[in-house]
Parts: structure tokens; sequence; C-alpha cells
């Protein structure tokens, strides 16, 4: 496997391993505020960013490359609020998308077409992702802090399909 994308994929699993980490550190800061929507949409989040870091150490496994289970920065205890979460959330997606980029990038550089192909389903991904974040942002935006407004958004997102939605990496996860 061509070094440098390589080292790009090794980058990237440990973005995704970071990225699980910290939505996990959300779920468990909702859980203990009695957001159990939001805790259900973060662990859920967060089983996705797992599956994303698997998918990637396997393809380098299988291409002949060496995956590295990196160390990963301790996540933070406490947030502000909602709305600090889901900015967060957004902030940390499009730095995702930057890096993915990156790779789309590195991968032509090197003429490695099969990986090129491979970080296609990530490309769509990110757009899915960015998107979902952007929504849920608005609509924190749209309730403006009322208490009673963000009891029903929590309360809405534990029913949502988007929150029940499986883990598959297929449709959206
Ligand atoms: Fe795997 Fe949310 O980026």
């Amino acid at each position: 496997m061509n070094t440098r994308v390589e080292q790009a994929l090794n980058d990237q699993i440990e973005k995704e391993a970071s990225s699980s980490q910290f939505y996990l550190a959300m779920a468990s800061w909702a859980e203990n505020n009695g957001m159990n929507g939001t805790a259900k949409f973060m662990y859920q989040h967060s089983d996705e960013e797992r599956f994303h870091m698997l998918k990637l150490v396997k393809f380098v496994n299988e291409r002949g490359g060496k995956a590295i289970i990196p160390a990963i920065a301790i996540p933070p205890k406490e947030f502000n609020d909602l709305t600090n979460v889901f900015e967060l959330l957004l902030n940390h997606e499009i730095m995702v998308t930057e890096s993915i980029n990156n790779l789309v990038d590195i991968c032509l550089q090197e003429k490695d077409y099969t990986t090129h192909n491979f970080i296609q389903w990530y490309v769509s991904e990110q757009l899915e992702e960015e998107a979902l974040a952007r929504s849920v942002l608005d609509k924190i935006k749209l309730i403006g802090g009322d208490k009673g407004g963000m009891y029903m958004f929590d309360r809405d997102l534990e029913n949502s399909a988007i929150a029940a939605a499986p883990v598959n990496g297929g449709t959206g996860a």
C-alpha cells in the first residue's frame, strides 16, 4: 500500500476513534442530566463512529497496510447546554469532512484509485452527518432556550427515526 495513503488512513482511524469517544462523552453527560433522547442519539452516533473506524482498520489491513490502533485524548466531561453539545457536534463533523476531503486529495495525488473509490462512502456519509447536525441545531435555535421546548425536543429526539436508526453503515449510519 502507498505509504502516504496508509499514513492518511491511519490519521483518519484516529479521528473516527476520537469522534466515537467525544460523542460517548456527550451521551453520558446527557444521560446524567436527564436528557434521555439526546443520550440515545449520541450513544448511537458514538457507535456509528466506531463502525467508521473499524471499516478503515479492516480496509488498511486487507490492502496489505498496517492499521494502527491509536491512543485517544480524553474528551470533555462537562458541556454548557444542548446548544453547546450540538454546536460542538457540527464543528467536529466539519473538521472530519475536511479530513476526508484531504484523504481524497492524497489518493488522487498518489493515483491510488482503489482507496479513492473506498473513500467515496465516507464522502457521502459526511454530507449526511453534517446535514443532520445542522438540522438538529436549527431546531434547538428555534426553541431558543425555552425549558418546555427543550423538554419536547429531547423527547422528540428519543422517539425519532433518527435516534432509532440501525447502525449498519449503509443507510446513513
Ligand atoms: Fe465518521 Fe461523523 O464522521
